[in-house]
């Protein structure tokens, strides 16, 4: 049986969210994180993209994976944010699910997550 996430790719499926965010008309920017899933966007962040009008403001994807990298997620956001400015986005290795390894980035792993932030958020110009 295929996985989950690959029957919903091919259909199209979009999960319910449980949040409802009320106050989205009031933010200019918005970072999107997700993981990769199946190389792709997850289908919740579809849903979401699709459930709130993003259009005229920035959108700023970041993602963790397993790491085989951001595979066509980035592209997805771009596609269903055609409305938005959509800056580069930043990515790391986070943990692996699968193999039962979690929330990897901490100690070591967390300052130089930190660092690599910090110079990715100073290149797309969101801080000095
Ligand atoms: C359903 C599912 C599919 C996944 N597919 C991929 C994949 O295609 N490529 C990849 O690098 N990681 C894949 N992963 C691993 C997750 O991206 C990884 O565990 C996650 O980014 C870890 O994030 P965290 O450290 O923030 O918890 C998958 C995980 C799940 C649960």
């Amino acid at each position: 049986m295929a996985p989950q996430v690959v029957n919903e790719n091919e259909s199209g499926y979009l999960p319910p969210l449980k949040t409802k965010i009320d106050s989205i008309q009031n933010y200019d920017v918005v970072f999107v994180g997700f993981p990769t899933w199946g190389m792709k966007l997850p289908p919740p962040m579809k849903s979401f993209l699709k459930q709130y009008d993003l259009r005229g403001k920035t959108v700023i994807p970041f993602n963790t994976n397993a790491g085989y990298g951001v595979g066509s997620s980035f592209e997805t956001v771009k596609e269903l944010c055609a409305n938005s400015k959509v800056l580069e986005g930043f990515t790391m290795k986070g943990g692996i699910e699968r193999d039962g390894v979690y929330l990897v980035i901490k100690d070591e792993k967390a300052k130089e997550a930190e660092v690599k932030v910090k110079q990715w958020l100073q290149k797309i110009k969101i801080i000095k």
